[in-house]
């Protein structure tokens, strides 16, 4: 699966991780290759699910419940990488701003992407690349603080205001145990 949601060449890394590196410095050491264990476990690790993680976190990356966030106080985030303990890539440009919203609010497509009242989307400006982030309660818009573009987040965050050229990337998102992770599928259309 991936969660890059960027176009950097950084967030289409593939260098492994240091759990990986470790595991062939081991086997070279011990002469003994054992491609089925190898390849199980990169498996699963490609497998697991994307949780989310703050964006500001220094360290004790923690990932993110919906119970975390406070109604209409968005978030920036980055997929976690559960291997390494750490975000995926801190590219900026993989960014996520997640808010938790009244579902009923939502249009049927918005909350079939949404979890838990949580939405998510790029929290990079369709303008000029600033991170979008401001949340502005009177008109119930997500706002580019760089030059006053705003997306109606009920809506597909649709552009309702500004220079901005189309909606943010929206991001679907589901629970992992209790845990918001990105879904590994587009939900079904409304109708299908
Ligand atoms: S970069 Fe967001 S409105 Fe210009």
């Amino acid at each position: 699966m991936n969660s890059d949601i960027g176009t950097s060449p950084a967030a289409e890394s593939t260098e492994p991780t240091n759990v990986n590196r470790r595991r062939v410095i081991s086997i070279m050491a011990t002469g003994i290759v054992s491609p089925i264990s190898l390849t199980s476990a990169d498996a699963a690790a490609a497998s697991a699910p994307d949780l989310l993680v703050d964006a500001d976190a220094e360290s004790d990356f923690k990932p993110l419940r919906p119970e975390d966030l406070k109604p209409a106080k968005p978030l920036l985030v980055f997929p976690f990488d559960a291997q390494s303990g750490k975000p995926k890539n801190e590219s900026r440009l993989n960014k996520i701003v997640v808010v938790r919203l009244p579902e009923e609010k939502m249009t049927p497509e918005t909350r079939a992407n949404a979890v838990s009242g949580v939405v998510a989307y790029s929290s990079i400006c369709t303008h000029q690349g600033c991170d979008v982030k401001t949340w502005m309660s009177k008109e119930n818009v997500l706002a580019c603080y760089c030059h006053a573009s705003k997306f109606d987040l009920f809506d597909g965050a649709k552009v309702v205001a500004g220079p901005a050229s189309g909606p943010l990337r929206a991001v679907p998102l589901a629970l992992s145990g209790e845990f918001l992770s990105i879904a590994a599928s587009p939900p079904p259309k409304a109708g299908d």
